[in-house]
């Protein structure tokens, strides 16, 4: 098997994501990357390329501010050199938890997210009702400095009844299962960015 040094950096994450679902990780990416990403994801911000997210999929796709307030874009390979290298970063971890954990992860999907102050998303999971592709969700979070007085955490619901909550700290990234982990994004006083994406399986329903 290839043991190279990518693989073997991200060993805790794999390991914890097996044992126990959830997986979080500080100083994911290198810092200069981290601050890249986080001036493109402003810079699409300010530049009122970011859209209402919505809540289901295809043709059923709704805009509910009361469920879920971020606004996001997708991102395209081949448009920003720092996002390429995130979705590099992000296919090596595709390998090594097929490798490891054979879950047959086709690809990655990821979007830029902004709550503005004030906004979240009530408690849900990621993987929808006609669509069960989505396999491990992965957060990577873009703010620095951020203080737990600000609010914004990511709160995951544990399948022993515990929870565990995530501040969205630049550099942080955080693994989970789609399918069976029901989380929610709790307000922030301060705009709040990340990297929002999704390891996908081959689907077993027709697309
Ligand atoms: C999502 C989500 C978590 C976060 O976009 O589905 O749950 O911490 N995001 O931003
Ligand atoms: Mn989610």
């Amino acid at each position: 098997m290839n043991t190279s040094s990518e693989n073997d950096s991200f060993s805790s994450l794999i390991d914890d994501l097996a044992g126990r679902g959830w997986a979080q990780q500080t100083l994911f990416a290198p810092p200069a990357l981290t601050r890249e990403l986080a001036a493109e994801c402003l810079r699409r911000a300010y530049g009122g390329q970011l859209s209402p997210a919505g809540i289901g999929r295809g043709s059923s796709q709704q805009v509910q501010e009361g469920i879920r307030g971020d606004r996001i874009q997708w991102l395209e390979p081949g448009q920003h050199a720092a996002c390429d290298q995130y979705l590099q970063l992000m296919d090596e971890l595709r390998l090594a938890l097929n490798c490891n954990l054979y879950l047959g992860l086709e690809d990655f999907e990821s979007h830029f997210a902004c709550y503005e102050p004030g906004a979240f998303y009530q408690r849900h999971l990621d993987r929808f009702r006609d669509d069960d592709r989505r396999t491990v969700s992965a957060v990577f979070y873009l703010n620095e400095d951020w203080q737990a007085a600000q609010g914004g955490a990511l709160r995951l619901y544990l399948n022993d009844g515990g929870e565990h909550e995530v501040l969205p700290q630049a550099g942080t990234l955080v693994l989970f299962l789609s399918a069976e982990m029901p989380h929610e994004v709790l307000p922030a006083n301060r705009e709040r960015l990340s990297l929002t994406g999704w390891f996908r399986r081959r689907g077993d329903t027709p697309l």
